[in-house]
């Protein structure tokens, strides 16, 4: 069988890889109201529902041509203290779609569609999460974000200093002003593409940036916030999720970049 049949074959067959045409055939339930933000156009983005020992965790749209995600998207579930695992995955899917749902161990793999633990030595950047431990709900869950689809190289003191301090905090203010209230927390979180590539191939982000929505019972966000910073140690802008979605758009030039499916404010 050529490759294209192979493709054909693995579309046919019912769509359970987790590289997926359209995020809502396994993950829909990962996004607010079930609509995930805006897919850009383009063969190099793919719809990854992140499965992690058969589980589906969360949401990336991915970039093969950057070798970075344009945003991960998870729900926040409860406040835990997961240990940070020390091997990496990919998505073997992104280089044969024949492969199983799950990511795989890097084990110094190459790869030309995805960024793999090679393309950071000694870049001088972290492997920095989108979907974090910090937020993570289980162990499982934790686990699940150590994959390269889910990361974009991140100056060090930036990661480990003003970002992770706004994981915290959007965490505490989740904790007491949705989950408390039994709504549900939504997350995406991104970067913007920039100027520069490590060794050629995995693209710098000049920003990264993140949003939440708190869905309440009438399906509206009844609180949200915006932030985006440079890739550089300053604390983030802290803003609407409408000024964050005008940002986004002159960004990533679009004419128009939804985050969430809801009146968000
Ligand atoms: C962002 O600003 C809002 C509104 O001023 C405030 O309620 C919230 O605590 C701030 N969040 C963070 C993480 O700085």
């Amino acid at each position: 069988m050529t490759f294209l049949h192979l493709m054909m074959v693995s579309v046919l067959s019912g769509g359970l890889a987790e590289v997926v045409h359209d995020f809502r055939e396994k993950c829909a339930d990962i996004f607010a109201n079930g609509a995930s933000p805006t897919i850009l156009h383009g063969h190099q983005y793919k719809q990854i529902c992140q499965t992690f020992k058969k589980k589906v965790y969360y949401a990336t749209l991915y970039d093969t041509d950057n070798k970075i995600p344009v945003y991960s998207a998870y729900k926040f579930v409860k406040q835990m203290s997961c240990k940070r695992k020390h091997f990496w995955c990919i998505e073997p899917q992104l280089d044969n779609p024949e492969e199983g749902p799950n990511m795989v161990h890097d084990r110094s793999r190459q790869s030309s569609h995805q960024a793999v633990t090679d393309d950071y030595k000694h870049s001088g950047f972290d492997r920095g999460h989108l979907a974090p431990v910090y937020l993570a709900s289980s162990q499982d869950c934790a686990d699940a974000t150590f994959t390269l689809t889910n990361a974009a190289p991140q100056n060090p003191s930036f990661n480990s200093g003003k970002w992770r301090t706004l994981e915290e905090k959007i965490s505490n203010e989740l904790t007491k002003r949705c989950l408390s209230k039994k709504n549900t927390a939504y997350i995406v979180t991104g970067v913007v593409p920039g100027k520069n590539k490590i060794k050629g191939k995995v693209n710098v982000p000049s920003h990264f940036w993140t949003a939440y929505c708190c869905l309440d019972h009438n399906k509206e966000c009844q609180i949200s916030r915006g932030f985006i910073g440079k890739n550089r140690n300053l604390t983030p802008k802290n803003i609407t999720v409408n000024e964050l979605q005008r940002s986004l758009e002159n960004l990533y030039k679009v004419k128009s970049f939804q985050l969430f499916s809801t009146k968000a404010n």
